[in-house]
C-alpha cells in the first residue's frame, strides 16, 4: 500500500474508533477529513421512509441485469439528461451502476489499461483513485504537479493548463510510461473549482490528440452551493472532442448526500467499455432493494428540485461561510471556492519546516486535539502545508472543530488572525484586509484573512441543527474567534 492514501484511511480508522459524539463520547474525534455532506440526514431519512420506497417486487430479490436493473439506469438516464442538460436524451444502454464511484475507478482502469500502464491526473486530486485503480490491475497514476503560486500571468493559484498535461505525457512517454487515460475532476477535489465548458473542451482535445480515455468525475455537480457559479457537464457538450473516449461518473454519495447508499454511475457511449464494465459490475453489485430506493429518489423531481437541492446548497452556503470566517479568524488563507464539501487551506505558516514531515506532525498534534483533517500529502499536493477541511456537518460539531483547531495552533504559537503576513504577499497573494467575506469568483487567487471574521449567522443553527437533532439544542458554543 503507498503511502499516500494510506495517511487518509489511517485518520479514518483513528475516527472510526473514537467518534465524537455529542453526549456518548464528547471528548471523541470531529471528522472533518471525509467527504461526506451530513447536512440533510432529516431530509433524507423523512425521504425514504415515505410508503413508495417500501416495494418488493420478485425481480428485485433475483439476479439483476449486473450494470444495474433497467428500470434504475432509465431513471439515471433521465434523471442526468435534465439535470446535466443533455442537448438529447441521455440512453440507459450507456448507463452503468455500480457500488460506489471508487468500484467504477477500479473497474474503468482495469478495463481501459493493462497491468503497468498510467493514468494522468492532476495534483492536488482526490487521493484514493491512486488505490483505486491499483486494486484490480496495477494501474499506476502520473501526475501533473499543479503549483500553489500563481504564474505566468494568472492569478489563480493550481491553474490546470494543456501545456501543463502536455509536458507530463512528454515526460511520460521519455521515462517509457504507456499513458492510457486521463482524469478529469469538475466540481474538483480538493480544489473546489469549477472548469468552464471552454476549459474542459480543451482538456477533452488534449485527451483525444493523445488517444486518451477521459474519465470525466462529475461527483460534485449538484453541490454548488454559490448560485452565481455555474457548472457545465460534459453531458451538456453538443459535441464531445472524442465521444467514445469520453467516459462521466457521477453516483449519490456527493449531491445525494448518501455515502452509504454506495451507488455510483458511469455514462458512455462507447458499448465495449460499456460491456466490459458489466463483465465487472458481477463484483460491485447494489442490491435490488436499494436499486428501487435510489430510483424513487431521482424520479421525484419536485422533491429534488424544489426541497432537497435548495435546501442543501442554503446549508452548504451557511456551513461554508462559518468555517470560512473561523478560518480567517484564524488567520489561515484558503481558496474560495464554490463547490464542493471542502475548504483547500493554506496551513503553511503553522508548519516547522517547509517540509511533508512537518505537514504530517502538524496533522498529528490536530489528531491530538481531537480533530481529523486530511493534509495535503494524501492527494499528493506538490507543496507542503495545504489542508482539505469538511465543512459540511453540523453547527456544533463545526465549531467544536474549529475550536479544537485553535487550540491546537495555539499551543504551537501559530495563530495570527491579523490578516496576511509578508509571507504570504511575497508567495503571490492578494491581501483583502478591506473586505469582510472574500467575493467567490471560482477561479479568484487565493485569499489572504482580513482581520476578523463575520458574525456566526443566527438562523442557521435553528435551521440545521434542529432539523434533526431531538434533543433541544444546547446553548450556542463560544465561536472559536473568541476562545
Ligand atoms: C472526486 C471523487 N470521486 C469519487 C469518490 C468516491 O465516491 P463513492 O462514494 O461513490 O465511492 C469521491 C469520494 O470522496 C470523490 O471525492
Amino acid at each position: 500500500m503507498c503511502r499516500q492514501q494510506s495517511i487518509l484511511q489511517e485518520g479514518f480508522l483513528l475516527y472510526q474508533n473514537d467518534k465524537h459524539h455529542f453526549t456518548r463520547n464528547h471528548n471523541g474525534i470531529i471528522n472533518m477529513g471525509t467527504s461526506e455532506n451530513k447536512l440533510c440526514y432529516d431530509l433524507l431519512s423523512k425521504r425514504l421512509m415515505q410508503a413508495d420506497m417500501l416495494h418488493m417486487d420478485p425481480a428485485l430479490l433475483e439476479y439483476p441485469d449486473w450494470k444495474g436493473h433497467s428500470f434504475l439506469r432509465e431513471e439515471v438516464a433521465s434523471f442526468l439528461t435534465e439535470y446535466c442538460k443533455a442537448p438529447s436524451p441521455l440512453e440507459a444502454e450507456n448507463v452503468v451502476v455500480m457500488n460506489g464511484c471508487s468500484s467504477l475507478f477500479s473497474s474503468i482502469a482495469a478495463v481501459t489499461c493493462d497491468p503497468g500502464d498510467a493514468i494522468l491526473v492532476p495534483t492536488p486530486f482526490y487521493g484514493a483513485i491512486r488505490e483505486d485503480v491499483a486494486l484490480y490491475s496495477g494501474v499506476r497514476l502520473v501526475h501533473t504537479h499543479l503549483d500553489c503560486q500563481p504564474g505566468g500571468g494568472d492569478d489563480r493559484p493550481f491553474l490546470l493548463t494543456v501545456e501543463k498535461l502536455e509536458k507530463s505525457m512528454e515526460q511520460a512517454k521519455a521515462e517509457g510510461v504507456r499513458v492510457r487515460a486521463v482524469i478529469f475532476v469538475n466540481p474538483h477535489n480538493p480544489l473546489g473549482e469549477i472548469y468552464s465548458a471552454e476549459e474542459m473542451t480543451a482538456f477533452l482535445e488534449f485527451a483525444k490528440r493523445n488517444e486518451l480515455h477521459a474519465i470525466v468525475d462529475e461527483v460534485y455537480m449538484l453541490s454548488v452551493f454559490d448560485e452565481s457559479a455555474s457548472f457545465q457537464s460534459v453531458l451538456s457538450f453538443d459535441r464531445l472532442p472524442d465521444v467514445q473516449r469520453t467516459h462521466v461518473m457521477w453516483g449519490m454519495s456527493k449531491d445525494f448526500a448518501a455515502a452509504g447508499l454506495r451507488m455510483g454511475v458511469v455514462y458512455s457511449q462507447n458499448q465495449d467499455f460499456v460491456l466490459a464494465l458489466a463483465q465487472l459490475a458481477f463484483c460491485h453489485g447494489i442490491p435490488g432493494p436499494s436499486q428501487h430506493q435510489v430510483a424513487q429518489l431521482l424520479r421525484d423531481r419536485d422533491w429534488v428540485s424544489r426541497e432537497f437541492l435548495p435546501q442543501n446548497r442554503a446549508r452548504m452556503e451557511a456551513a461554508h461561510r462559518y468555517v470560512s470566517g473561523a478560518l480567517r479568524g484564524l488567520g489561515i488563507p484558503y481558496l474560495h471556492r464554490s463547490s464542493g464539501f471542502y475548504i483547500w487551506a493554506d496551513f503553511r505558516k503553522a508548519l516547522s519546516e517547509q517540509s511533508f514531515l512537518a505537514e504530517r506532525k502538524l496533522w498529528q498534534c490536530f489528531i491530538r486535539h481531537k480533530v481529523l483533517v486530511s493534509p495535503g500529502e494524501a492527494f499528493s499536493c506538490a507543496t507542503p502545508g495545504w489542508f482539505r477541511i469538511i465543512f459540511t456537518d453540523q453547527e456544533e460539531r463545526l465549531q467544536l472543530g474549529m475550536q479544537r483547531l485553535r487550540k491546537a495552533l495555539e499551543e504551537l504559537g501559530r495563530v495570527s488572525g491579523q490578516g496576511a503576513e509578508n509571507g504570504d504577499e511575497k508567495a503571490g497573494l492578494q491581501s483583502t484586509a478591506d473586505e469582510a467575506e472574500p467575493k467567490r469568483d471560482g477561479h479568484g487567487p487565493l485569499r489572504p484573512p482580513p482581520p476578523s471574521p463575520p458574525a456566526l449567522p443566527p438562523h442557521w443553527l435553528m435551521r440545521i441543527s434542529s432539523h434533526w437533532t431531538s434533543r433541544p439544542l444546547s446553548p450556542p458554543l463560544a465561536p472559536p474567534w473568541t476562545l
